[in-house]
Formats: structure tokens, C-alpha cells, sequence
């Protein structure tokens, strides 16, 4: 049996999964990334752990063949296989991922990497909500806000491989300080530390001592504590979804305006929240649309398996590596 190997590199956790053609994730495993910087020492500790996990899957499954690895990563580039001065990684300058892995297993045909929301953009091709969708935009919320855009059916790279940088959309003149050096972008408010952000503007605005959210430091507030607080109808939790979406809908209208799309996407930690976010996102996207777009795009939820859809998409790089 083939298979693939996929590795989400994500602001803290390098996620890993051996993942069959159909999107059946075999093993699932991983280390965190690193805050040393050190890309020699990260590639050796994930090309060991992609090696252990490989020696496990193959003790119950025999006739395993490994075909390739695909890497999701934050400021990817698919042509030249490097992540490149990513503001949310420790790491400097360019790093040569794809290179370097091949130097750690000369033996596999298919070594890529792209974008981390264009895998998750190619996994819901592939195997989720997009499968008959020829354009969509894949939304990403995490550590930073990504989009993967598929138009016409191919997933876009632009001229140096870097098209669909959507989290990085202006939405407030002179805004917010973006862990990119810009100001007011909207990862700046729609991140999972931009609606910490939010949560602590609001908590000092509205001196709130008895929100649930008053007893947290900025470090160990987390987005799921937000939507517990929501759920249980804190004002604060439920002012920080709102002020997300309503930016969020806002960076996604011009996205549409853009690319006219048949549907956008939204993956990621924060969705767990469910209507709590998808909700004003929508009032917000239809409330900023054209005319000519309004109430026929769909806003949907991935449909993979939220732990899963990054590491799938990313394997599915491989096997699209294969294929060329
Ligand atoms: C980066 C993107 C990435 C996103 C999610 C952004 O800050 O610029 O490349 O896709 O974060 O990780
Ligand atoms: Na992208």
C-alpha cells in the first residue's frame, strides 16, 4: 500500500500524519516548532520523528511504500520549496525545506511544500466540501490568518509563488501592528492572538472584573476559553466574536470582489465556535458585498476533520508531486 507523508508546520506544534490516497490518516504524530531559530536541529528532529513514525506504521502494516512528503507552511513557497521570513516562526531569512528533506531521504520521489492554508485549500479539494468546486478561497485562523485560493480548479501561486496572502489585507488605516510589521492588517484582529487582543481591549474598556476572562494572562487565555465564555453568555466573549467576524466578513467580501468565488471556506482553532463565529462573519461579508454578489456565496466550515485537514491537504501535495 502507498502513502504519503503530511506535516503541518504551524506557529507552536509541527504536526505529522502518514495519510493514504483517500485522505485515511494512518498515524498521527508530531513535535513542537522550535523557538531556537536553529533549522538544522528542527530538520534533524523532524526527519527523526518522520522516521519513527514510518518504522511504527510499517510493524502493523507491511507492504507499506512511502511515496513522498508534502509540508504545509506559513509563508511557503511551492516553486522554491521554502518557507521565507515568516514573522510567526522562529526561523531567519529563507530556510530550504524541501532541500534539506531531501537530503534526509534521497530515497523518495515526492518531497514538496507549500503554503499551510494551500494545503488545507488543496485537502478540501481533494477530499472535502470542495471536491466540485472549481473556485473557492480556503480561510485559515490560527497563530496567523492564511487563505488558499483555487480558481478555474488549480490552486493559485502567482508570479513568485506567494499569491493568497488574504490575512494580510488592510482593514484598518494605521491600525493594529501585524506580527508582519504592517499595520492593521487583518490577522492583526482575526488571529486566535488578535481576538486575545480583542478580549483584553474589551476587558479594560468595560473594566470587567467579573467576566471569566479576567482571571487569565495574556499567555494562558486561549481562543477555546473565549468560547466557553461566550457559551455561557459572557458579554465580553461575546463582543470579541463579533468584533472578529465583523472584520473577518469585511478582509472576505474583498476576497469575493476579487475572485468572485463560488464559496469561502473557515478552518481552524476558532471555528470550534461554530455560529459564535461564522454568524457575524456572514452579516459582516454580506453587509460589505456588491450587489451583484450578495446572498449567493456560501460561507462554510471546512468539512475535514478539523484536527486532520492540514496534515491531509499537506500529504496530498505528495501525491499531486507523483502525478506531475
Ligand atoms: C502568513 C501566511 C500563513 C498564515 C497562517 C500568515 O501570517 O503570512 O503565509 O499562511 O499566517 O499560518
Ligand atoms: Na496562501
Amino acid at each position: 500500500k502507498k502513502v504519503a507523508v503530511g506535516v503541518d508546520i504551524g506557529g507552536t506544534n509541527t504536526a505529522i500524519g502518514i495519510v493514504d490516497e483517500m485522505g485515511h490518516v494512518l498515524s498521527k504524530g508530531g513535535i513542537s516548532t522550535p523557538s531556537h531559530g536553529n533549522v538544522a536541529v528542527y530538520i534533524q528532529d523532524l526527519s527523526d520523528a518522520i522516521n519513527k513514525m514510518i518504522t511504527n506504521v510499517k510493524l502493523t502494516n507491511e507492504d507499506i511504500e512511502i511515496v513522498g512528503i508534502g509540508v504545509g507552511a506559513p509563508n511557503g513557497n511551492y516553486y522554491n520549496g521554502t518557507i521565507e521570513f515568516a514573522p510567526n516562526l522562529s526561523f531567519e531569512g529563507v530556510v530550504h525545506v524541501v532541500k534539506l528533506l531531501k537530503e534526509k531521504f534521497p530515497e523518495m520521489d515526492a518531497i514538496a511544500l507549500t503554503n499551510d492554508a494551500n494545503a488545507a485549500a488543496i485537502g478540501e479539494m481533494i477530499y472535502g466540501g470542495a471536491k466540485d468546486m472549481k473556485n473557492f478561497v480556503m480561510y485559515t485562523l490560527g497563530t496567523g490568518v492564511g487563505s488558499g485560493v483555487v480558481v478555474n480548479g488549480d490552486l493559485v501561486y502567482g508570479h513568485d509563488g506567494f499569491a493568497g496572502e488574504c490575512g494580510h489585507t488592510t482593514l484598518v488605516p494605521d491600525g493594529r501592528l501585524c506580527g508582519c510589521g504592517a499595520k492593521g492588517h487583518l490577522e492583526a484582529y482575526c488571529s486566535a492572538p488578535g481576538m486575545k487582543r480583542t478580549a483584553f481591549e474589551l476587558l479594560a474598556k468595560y473594566n470587567a472584573t467579573d467576566s471569566p476572562l479576567a482571571n487569565h494572562t495574556y499567555n494562558d487565555l486561549t481562543s477555546k476559553m473565549i468560547y466557553d465564555a461566550a457559551v455561557a453568555g459572557d458579554k465580553v466573549a461575546l463582543e470579541v466574536f463579533e468584533l472578529t467576524g465583523h472584520h473577518l466578513g469585511q478582509g472576505i467580501a474583498d476576497t469575493i470582489h476579487h475572485l468572485s468565488p463560488e464559496a469561502i471556506f473557515l478552518f481552524g482553532g476558532p471555528l470550534a465556535a461554530g455560529d459564535f463565529i461564522i454568524k457575524p462573519t456572514k452579516a459582516s461579508m454580506e453587509a460589505h458585498l456588491l450587489p451583484i454578489f450578495k446572498n449567493k456565496i456560501k460561507l462554510l466550515p471546512s468539512n475535514l476533520d478539523a484536527g486532520d485537514a492540514a496534515i491531509v491537504g499537506a500529504s496530498a501535495l505528495a501525491w499531486k508531486e507523483l502525478d506531475k
